[in-house]
Order: structure tokens, then sequence, then C-alpha cells
């Protein structure tokens, strides 16, 4: 009501403005996931990241979505999740359902990264997603499941180099991820130099959080700073959420 004053209207059209801005930059991120969604098949323009060879251990990979992947790997997928993560679900206050599970695993925009030995053995998988996460376009890893026998080899490692590679390829923001705190795993995703995200909750006196939010930036969608401005960022540390 009343009349509005020349500033309280160019207030509000910088308003207007900045909704716009952000509107745009919320459909432009999801074209880019639903670009992302319709690729045929990921690892294509990485050939020799189908293959893994060390420690003794010989791996094929291939990248499928959930609705294209067959029932078996799907029952195996499920059964070794279970296996590795049940106890340390129940040890926190998520807890663990078998339904939740299978729902959150075989939704159709879950894609999958499998690692399979030279004979066929299932040795580990991926569930990944292209997603909008907190507005922005992400490649977010819902889970990386090794079988116990093939830890520790390097293959978990490269399964995420190769998630980065399909994440960054095809224009994703970071490659975030949740992890329990009571899981040796943040200790692996730090070795690869994943970082606090910015989402990840802090506990207070109120409320404790069982888990973090890691995540790591695509470089070359930050922009381009010369070494004068990177020197001044640095001196005002952009990173004080990470402590
Ligand atoms: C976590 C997991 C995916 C890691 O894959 P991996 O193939 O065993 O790990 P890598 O051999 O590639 O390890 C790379 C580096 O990470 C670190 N790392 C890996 N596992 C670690 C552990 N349990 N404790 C401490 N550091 C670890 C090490 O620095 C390691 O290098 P190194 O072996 O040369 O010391 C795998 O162990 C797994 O499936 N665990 C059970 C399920 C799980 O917790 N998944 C993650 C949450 S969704």
């Amino acid at each position: 009501m009343g009349r509005k004053t020349a500033a309280s209207s160019a207030k509000s059209k910088e308003k207007r403005m900045q909704r716009k801005e952000e509107q745009n930059r919320i459909s432009q991120a999801m074209a880019v996931v639903a670009q992302a969604n319709k690729l045929e098949d990921p690892l294509q323009p990485f050939p020799v990241f189908r293959k893994f060879n060390k420690n003794g251990l010989e791996a094929e990979l291939f990248a499928k979505k959930s609705t294209n992947l067959d029932e078996f790997i799907k029952e195996w997928s499920f059964n070794l999740t279970k296996k590795n993560m049940q106890l340390k679900y129940e040890q926190c206050s998520w807890g663990w359902c078998d339904s939740k599970k299978r729902e959150e695993l075989f939704d159709e925009a879950a894609w999958y990264l499998v690692a399979k030995g030279l004979d066929g053995t299932l040795l580990g998988f991926s569930h990944f997603r292209f997603d909008i996460d907190e507005g922005q376009e992400v490649l977010y890893c819902y889970e990386l499941q090794l079988d116990p026998s093939y830890q520790r080899k390097g293959l978990g490692k490269f399964m995420m180099q190769v998630l980065e590679l399909v994440a960054f390829k095809n224009s994703m923001k970071k490659v975030v991820l949740t992890v329990l705190k009571n899981n040796q795993s943040s200790k692996f995703f730090k070795a690869l130099n994943y970082e606090l995200d910015e989402s990840s909750p802090i506990d207070d006196e109120e409320e404790s959080y069982p888990y973090e939010i890691l995540s790591k930036i695509n470089k070359r969608l930050v922009p381009h700073q010369s070494p004068m401005k990177v020197n001044s960022h640095h001196c005002c540390s952009g990173h004080d959420h990470h402590h």
C-alpha cells in the first residue's frame, strides 16, 4: 500500500532481476542434468578407463542406468550394500531398512558403474546420479561398494576417478557424497582429496549428525582468476566454512 518511492521501486526491480537470474541458473542446471541422463554409455569417451589392472586385480568396467541393468546385478548390488553397510547404519540414528535401500538403489534415476573380473565375478559397483543439489548440477555418488575380498587394491580409487571424469566431462559442478562418520571410508575419500562440502551439517549442542557431506569441485568450471587475484583470494581464505 501507499506510494512507492523511486528508491524502493529500484530495490524491488533489483530483487526481481535476482529472482529471474536464479531461475535461469536453475533451469540451465536442469538442462545440463537432463542432457547427462540421456547418455547411452558415459564411459564411451574414456576407453582406457574401462580396464583396471593393479595389485594382482584385473577388472573391466561398464556404466548403465538402473533401468537397463540385469536383475542379478541389481540383486548382487543390494546384497553387497547390505553386507558392507547394515551394521554401520544400525550403529547410528539412520537404522537399516531393506525396502528403503532397494527403493533408493533401483530408482529410475540411478546409474551404475560396475567392475567385474575377467571371469565375470562381480567385484564392486557405484550407484550415482546426475542431479541438482543445493541448486547446482552435480554427480551424486550414492554408493561405492567393493566386495571385501577386493578392497585396498586401488579399485575404489580408480572407480572414483572414473566418476570424476564422467562428472566433469558432462559439465557437473562437483562430485558429492555422504559418508557416515563411523565408517573408515571418510579416510578413503579424504585420501582422494574430497573436502567437507559447504552443505555438510555442523554439530551443535542440540544435534549431532552421524554423517558428513564431502565433495570435489570441477576446477574447469571455477572462473579463471589472475595470479594476483588467486593470491588475494587465498589470503582472505574462502574456506572458512570448512572449520
Ligand atoms: C571404501 C572403499 C570403497 C575403498 O575402496 P578400496 O578399493 O578398498 O580403496 P583403495 O585401495 O582404492 O584406497 C585408496 C586409498 O584410500 C585410503 N583408504 C582406503 N581404505 C581405507 C581404510 N579403510 N582406512 C584408511 N584409509 C583407507 C588409503 O590411503 C588408500 O591408499 P593405500 O591403500 O595406498 O594406503 C572400499 O573399501 C569399500 O567398498 N568399503 C566398504 C563400503 C564403504 O564403506 N563404502 C563407502 C561408503 S558408500
